[in-house]
């Protein structure tokens, strides 16, 4: 947790007057058919529902939304104060059919997946019938190797349909899947095979990413070298570049899937049972293995995708985020897998060839639904709106995640983007949980710029008094973020440390999940996300821990100490600017300051690595030795003259010298 009483919200709830925006006349005008719910009243009334009577309200939802193979009679148990939440406990299904084989059976030329490869122009196009078919040889693929049901799988994969298809081929088989961003570093993948005990790895020879070629394989050999209990290595072959080969435990895809049957038939789970693990970092150093189970994950994605993205028949939906983070698990497969809509996979970058890539994306696939993070809007709305040519008249929904929307890229994308005819939808959540938690639903909820505006159903928010711990009650309140009841997908461990999940979200305050953010309730009720109030830095959408990159940073031999800390970014929203102390017989000097950045690359991977590194005789610290980030952050943002009482310090004058070494290098 960051120092007491450095960053707990000052921001008061949003002034009143800041413009409501209603779901535009013309997304309504514009409407295949109609949104889900016909008015906030219709939503308040489920939404007092979900909270009043979640058993009927939930089971209900579950029966109507999936899928089961056997009923369940508890709809819920357990507690956020024990830590036992468990939901549809009877019930039995499989996430694979969920997904795939019901609407292969109904509608089988249905598209599943567009996927739009790196290169414009380059791409295809996958039926239900065609993914079933592939999904269940792989499925073949996985058993052969020896995969039982409850063993993990790694998936170190870029964001192409193989993606994809390996998460669905684990979950038909009933494995569980970890997949791992594939920007991380080797030494990043390794600590996450070897926490997952994953004995399967998939990856590809090459990846290509905005013209650039990515070499997956080699890092994932690199990783394995110390992961002796891998046994397979299963790699897809994406661009036919040559490749270091270990016989015996690398296979090619193409030549291991053509082996086998085009039906493989689903594994029946619980819906208790594990569906995958995602990495994620917290305030420690070490990323937490974040664990999913089937039955509630399923139905928070699916019904989210209904009424948060407004999703019907015949939508194509595009989600930007990538498979290695949660928003591609949960709205690149499945929330538009469940729902039976085609699901664009877009391998590339918004900037390549050049900046209308999304919106040519979205012309010629006629996208209904945009889903991206703010940081890539940032870029886009820097580039300028003579990019913005292309009409993307399908459009009725524009999705923001990851981060606080600034009103000005918020009315720019309505504006410039949607050109009014779209329904933004600013939607908070997190990889614990699971699916959107404070989001409009598209077509229904008024919004503010910058307000993640109402809870989804099932969620009862409370802003919390981080000093005393208690409720603030009422209405323009300001406090951190906490739910008081379990909802269907929310986390249900960390994998393997059952203690650290209850200590980072069940015991900070008992009978809450805390979300580690700050937030406020203004007037009408809308909430508004500040940020994190822990040493979690959010840079491009991608969360990292501050904790996490001191960490690697130590691992270079020249370095004593490393203090890391955010600063605010207008490209990124924070960007890392890391403070180091050299150890004895070490000189400042540029090589050194770069061969940290590399450290860093290396650790964890290149979207880690800091702005700016800053080589300081010391670091600021409390005479006990804790370090005061406070100092520092203070000192980046230029209020020297806001440091507050230094005196405590072990050595108060190392502050002038930190200040005159930032001066120095602006
Ligand atoms: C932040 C990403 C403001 C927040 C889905 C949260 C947001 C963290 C929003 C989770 C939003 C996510 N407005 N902040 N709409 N959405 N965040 O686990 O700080 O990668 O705690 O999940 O992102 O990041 P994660």
């Amino acid at each position: 947790m960051a120092e007491a009483g450095e960053s707990h919200p000052k921001v008061v709830a949003e002034a009143h007057g800041v413009d409501t925006f209603h779901p535009p006349e013309k997304m309504l005008a514009n409407h295949p058919s109609k949104p889900h719910l016909a008015n906030m009243e219709e939503y308040k009334k489920l939404y007092e529902e979900s909270i009043t009577d979640p058993t009927s309200f939930w089971g209900r939802q579950a029966r109507q939304m999936l899928s089961w193979q056997r009923d369940f009679q508890t709809v819920r148990s357990g507690s956020l104060t024990n830590g036992d939440v468990s939901w549809f406990t009877e019930g039995q299904l499989n996430a694979c059919y969920n997904c795939v084989d019901r609407h292969a059976h109904k509608d089988p030329d249905r598209v599943a997946i567009i996927y739009e490869a790196d290169e414009p122009g380059d791409g295809r196009e996958l039926t239900y019938a065609e993914l079933l078919r592939q999904v269940s040889k792989t499925s073949w693929v996985l058993k052969q190797m020896g995969v039982r049901k409850g063993d993990t799988v790694a998936i170190y994969l870029p964001m192409i349909p193989e993606a994809l298809i390996a998460i669905l081929a684990c979950i038909r088989i009933g494995a569980v899947h970890s997949v791992v961003f594939a920007g991380f570093s080797a030494d990043s993948l390794r600590d996450r095979v070897i926490d997952g005990q994953s004995k399967v790895v998939i990856t590809t020879d090459e990846g290509k990413r905005g013209g650039k070629l990515i070499g997956t394989k080699k890092i994932v050999d690199d990783a394995l070298k110390q992961c002796p209990d891998v046994t397979h290595c299963l790699v897809y072959k994406r661009t036919g570049a040559e490749i270091p080969w270990t016989e015996g435990r690398d296979w090619w895809w193409h030549e291991e899937v053509d082996k086998w049957p085009a039906y493989y038939p689903p594994e029946t789970v619980n819906a208790e049972d594990p569906l995958f693990l995602l990495y994620t970092s917290g305030s420690t150093g070490k990323p937490k293995g974040v664990m999913h189970t089937t039955g509630g994950y399923l139905l928070g994605a699916a019904m989210t995708g209904k009424y948060v993205f407004d999703l019907h028949d015949g939508d194509r939906y595009f989600c930007g985020g990538d498979v290695g983070w949660i928003t591609g698990h949960t709205y690149v497969v499945y929330a538009p897998l469940l729902l039976g809509v085609t699901t664009v996979v877009f391998e590339g970058t918004p900037a390549y060839p050049n900046f209308s890539r999304y919106w040519d994306i979205i012309d010629k696939h006629k996208v209904t639904q945009f889903y991206v993070a703010p940081t890539a809007l940032r870029l886009l709305k820097r580039a300028g709106d003579e990019h913005v040519k292309a009409e993307m008249k399908h459009l009725r929904v524009l999705g923001s995640v990851g981060e606080p929307i600034a009103a000005e890229i918020w009315k720019w994308y309505f504006e410039v983007v949607g050109r009014e005819k779209a329904h933004v939808v600013d939607t908070y959540w997190q990889t614990e949980t699971g699916s959107n938690v404070i989001t409009p639903l598209a077509g229904v909820t008024p919004t503010k710029p910058g307000s993640a505006s109402m809870p989804f159903f099932g969620i009862e928010p409370a802003i919390v008094d981080p000093v005393s711990g208690e409720e603030i009650k009422g209405n323009d309140v300001e406090g951190v973020l906490a739910f008081k009841q379990p909802w269907p997908s929310m986390a249900r461990t960390v994998y393997g440390s059952h203690k650290r999940y209850m200590d980072t979200y069940l015991n900070v305050y008992k009978g809450y999940y805390f979300t580690g953010d700050g937030a406020g309730r203004d007037h009408q009720g809308f909430y508004w996300i500040r940020g994190r109030v822990d040493d979690v830095i959010n840079v491009s959408g991608h969360r990292l821990s501050t904790a996490e990159i001191e960490a690697a940073l130590i691992e270079h031999h020249g370095i004593a100490e490393a203090a890391v800390v955010g600063v605010a970014d207008e490209l990124t929203g924070q960007s890392i600017s890391a403070f180091v102390a050299l150890k004895d017989g070490h000189e400042t000097s540029e090589q050194l300051r770069k061969e940290f950045v590399l450290q860093v690359r290396k650790s964890i991977g290149p979207f880690a690595a800091p702005k700016t590194v800053y080589i300081v005789p010391d670091l600021p610290k409390t005479r006990s030795g804790k370090i005061m980030r406070r100092i520092l952050r203070k000192i980046l943002a230029g209020e020297e003259d806001q440091l507050g009482d230094i005196t405590t310090l072990s050595d108060p004058s190392i502050v002038e010298k930190i200040i005159s070494t930032v001066h120095a290098s602006k």
